[in-house]
C-alpha cells in the first residue's frame, strides 16, 4: 500500500526538479497538490482504509505532501532569484550615477534656531499659538481698542467669519497666560501677517519671536539686560543696543530696540529690530477676566514682553538686501546659506 505513494513522491519531485519555467512548475503543483491532484486524491482514499493501514499510510502521505510542498517552494525561489539576477545584469555599474542634492536649512530657519538656542540658555521655554486668530486675542486682550488703526481692513487680513490672520505674535502672550499661572518665561517664534504694500523691507507675511516674562518685581532693567545679552550673542560682543521710547497699547513703558555693530555690513547705522516694553496692567486684567480668577494680580506680578523681527535680524546677519528673497525660493539665493 505504501509503495505507490513513494512512487508518486518520486515522480512529483522529479517533475518539479525538471520544470523549466514558472508555468511548468505551476502545472506540476496543480497536478499533485491541486484540488483534484493525485496527492489530494490519496487524502480521499484514506477514508476507505482499514484501521491497521490508516496510521501508516496517513503518516507517509503527510511526509509526501510536505516534501512536495517544500520542493515546489524552493524551485519557485530559484526562479525568482534567476529573474532578479537577470535584471541586475542589465545595469551598467560603470555609468555615472545621478547625484542626490544635499539640502540645507532656509536662512530664516537658521536664524530661528540660533535665536531659540540663545533664549533657551536664559531659561525661556517655547510656547505656541494659531496663525488664524480671533480679534480678542489679537487686539482687545492686548488693550487695543476697536478704533485703533491696526484693526482696519487696510492693515489686517480678515476671514469672512470675522477671524483674522494675526498681525503679531503677541497673541501668544495672551494664550500662554490664559492657560498658565505666573511665573512665566516663554518665547514663541511664528509668522505674522499685515496688509502691507510689498517692497524690499515689507511683506504681507513676516516672522517674529515673541517673548514674555512674568514674575515678581520684573522691571525695564531686566528687559534691557535680556535683549542686550541676546543681541550680543547673535551679532557679536561689540554690538551696541539702544532703546527708544515708543508706544504700544499693551506695554507701558514701551521701547523700540535698535542695534549697531561694526562687524555688520553698514555698521554705522542703527537698525530697528524689536518692539518691547513692560506688560500693561490692563492686559493682566483682561487675562484675569478670561481665566475667571485673579492669577495675574497686577499688584503682585509684573512682566516684560518683546517682539523680535526675525526677517530683519536675518537680513542684518546674512547681509540680505531684499526681504522678498526669503520667499521666492530661488536656489541661487538659498544655496548661499547651505
Ligand atoms: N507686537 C508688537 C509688534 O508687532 C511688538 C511688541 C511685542 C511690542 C511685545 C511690545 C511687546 O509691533
Amino acid at each position: 500500500m505504501t509503495d505507490p505513494l513513494e512512487q508518486l513522491r518520486d515522480d512529483a519531485l522529479r517533475e518539479i526538479d525538471s520544470a523549466s519555467d514558472e508555468q511548468a512548475l505551476e502545472a506540476a503543483r496543480v497536478k499533485y497538490l491541486g484540488k483534484s491532484g493525485s496527492i489530494s486524491a490519496w487524502g480521499e482514499r484514506m477514508r476507505t482504509l482499514g484501521k491497521d493501514e490508516k496510521p501508516i499510510v496517513g503518516k507517509l502521505l503527510n511526509e509526501v505532501r510536505n516534501a512536495v510542498t517544500a520542493a515546489l517552494e524552493s524551485r519557485a525561489a530559484s526562479f525568482r532569484s534567476r529573474k532578479e539576477s537577470e535584471a541586475l545584469v542589465r545595469i551598467d555599474v560603470s555609468l555615472p550615477g545621478s547625484p542626490h542634492e544635499i539640502g540645507a536649512l532656509h536662512p530664516l530657519t537658521q536664524m530661528w534656531q540660533r535665536s531659540i538656542e540663545i533664549f533657551r540658555r536664559m531659561g525661556f521655554a517655547l510656547a505656541d499659538g494659531p496663525d488664524i486668530e480671533d480679534e480678542w486675542h489679537c487686539f482687545d486682550a492686548l488693550n487695543t481698542p476697536p478704533e485703533h488703526p491696526a484693526r482696519t481692513e487696510q492693515d489686517t487680513f480678515y476671514l469672512p467669519d470675522g477671524r483674522l490672520l494675526r498681525t503679531h505674535t503677541s497673541t501668544v502672550q495672551i494664550r500662554t497666560m490664559e492657560s498658565t499661572p505666573p511665573p512665566i518665561r516663554v518665547i514663541s517664534p511664528g509668522a505674522a501677517y499685515r496688509n502691507e504694500e510689498i517692497d524690499a523691507t515689507h511683506a504681507a507675511q513676516f516672522h517674529q519671536i515673541e517673548g514674555l516674562y512674568v514674575d515678581e518685581n520684573v522691571s525695564v532693567a531686566d528687559l534691557k539686560g535680556a535683549l542686550e545679552f541676546f543681541m550680543r550673542e547673535l551679532f557679536g560682543s561689540g554690538t551696541e543696543v539702544r532703546f527708544r521710547p515708543h508706544f504700544f497699547p499693551f506695554t507701558e513703558p514701551s521701547l523700540e530696540v535698535y542695534v549697531r555693530s561694526k562687524a555688520l555690513k553698514g555698521g554705522e547705522q542703527w537698525i530697528e529690530v524689536a518692539g518691547s516694553g513692560v506688560v500693561h496692567p490692563a492686559v493682566f486684567e483682561q487675562v484675569n477676566k478670561a481665566r475667571g480668577d485673579k492669577a495675574y494680580d497686577p499688584e503682585k506680578w509684573s512682566g516684560y514682553a518683546f517682539g523680535l523681527g526675525m526677517d530683519r535680524l536675518a537680513m542684518i546677519l546674512f547681509d540680505i538686501p531684499d526681504l522678498r528673497l526669503f520667499t521666492q525660493n530661488d536656489l541661487r539665493f538659498l544655496r548661499q546659506f547651505a
